[in-house]
């Protein structure tokens, strides 16, 4: 088979804004492909890759981290106004760096709740939560600034050190049972090579601006929970329904039972073209029990 060109070389160097759960893996991967990736926190750190930005303190990079920048990755949540934080503090800076590729984690709370229905990229987002109102504002706001920006829609992110796994250790599990609910998921290591697989391909494979990055199969919290005890060979305590349940969930944690919604990746998979790592979460969480 024809090997495509790839647009990736190691002359790229990339900043990852918010370096947490997802930005840390990618930089990680993207090094060991030879480019040079430097992450942003907000405070302090002795990774020397790393350097401060907070955008409610006003603390923006010195002006040699963007020194042959090719690359951004965004991976930070909107503030608490709703606003984006890299766009708010460093969009000016951004566009006069003329940028090869910009990308922003944005999530799929945007197309609302489908009663378990799928939702693809075509599908007009339809927020439910406020929160999800301000996340389409940013993704309008990424889209209009005139970066060469690329959006990717992700439901819930776990892999190694976050996941079921660290709920049942750290007993925090609640085991719910809502009839007819599912959730989307995405093992971090899929969002990472998914990224990287278009960047490779981007010379050859049509632009979508804004794409899923979700695995084959939305499930029940219910079997999830299972699989893992089952892992960790122990018995999952007594499901208890969502309605009896809810009084206890934090307002946040209740928001995520309003919205039933299957997210469709045949864009990345079937168009694109992409191959899951980890297509379900059974194969996904085996690998974070066997790297936890
Ligand atoms: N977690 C999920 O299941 C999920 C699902 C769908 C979409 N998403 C979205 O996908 C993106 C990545 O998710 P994640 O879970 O990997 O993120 P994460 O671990 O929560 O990391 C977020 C990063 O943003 C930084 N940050 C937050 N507010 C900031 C501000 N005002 N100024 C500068 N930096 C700020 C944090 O800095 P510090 O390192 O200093 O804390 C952290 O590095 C986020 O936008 C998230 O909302 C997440």
């Amino acid at each position: 088979m024809k090997k495509l060109a790839s647009s990736l070389n190691k002359k790229n160097k990339f900043l990852i804004l918010g370096c947490g759960f997802s930005g840390n893996f990618f930089a990680k991967t993207i090094r060991k492909l030879g480019c040079t990736a430097l992450t942003s926190a907000r405070s302090q750190s002795k990774d020397p890759y790393s350097f401060v930005f907070n955008s409610d303190s006003n603390v923006v990079p010195n002006e040699k981290i963007f020194n042959g920048v090719t690359h951004i990755l965004s991976c930070i949540p909107p503030d608490k106004n709703g606003e984006d934080p890299v766009l708010k503090r460093l969009k000016s800076k951004l566009q006069n760096l003329s940028l090869e590729w910009a990308g922003y984690l944005s999530t799929t709370g945007v197309y609302g709740n489908t009663k378990g229905d799928w939702v693809s990229e075509i599908d007009q987002p339809n927020p439910f939560h406020k929160r999800s109102h301000k996340r389409l504002n940013c993704e309008k706001e990424w889209i209009e600034s005139g970066l060469p920006v690329q959006i990717f829609r992700l439901p819930g992110i776990y892999g190694p050190g976050r996941s079921t796994f660290e709920a049942i250790k750290n007993k925090k599990i609640r085991v719910i049972s809502k009839k007819n609910q599912v959730f989307s998921r995405i093992h971090v290591a899929d969002i990472t090579n998914a990224i990287i697989y278009l960047l490779q391909n981007k010379n050859s494979l049509k632009f979508h601006q804004i794409i899923n990055i979700a695995d084959d199969e939305p499930c029940s919290q219910i079997e999830v929970i299972q699989y893992c005890y089952d892992l960790l060979g122990l018995k999952m305590p007594k499901p208890i329904l969502f309605e009896y349940a809810k009084e206890e969930l934090s307002p946040i944690a209740q928001s995520f039972w309003m919205e039933n919604r299957r997210v469709s990746n045949k864009l990345l998979c079937q168009t694109l073209g992409y191959e899951l790592i980890y297509k379900n979460y059974k194969q996904g969480l085996k690998n974070c029990f066997l790297n936890s």
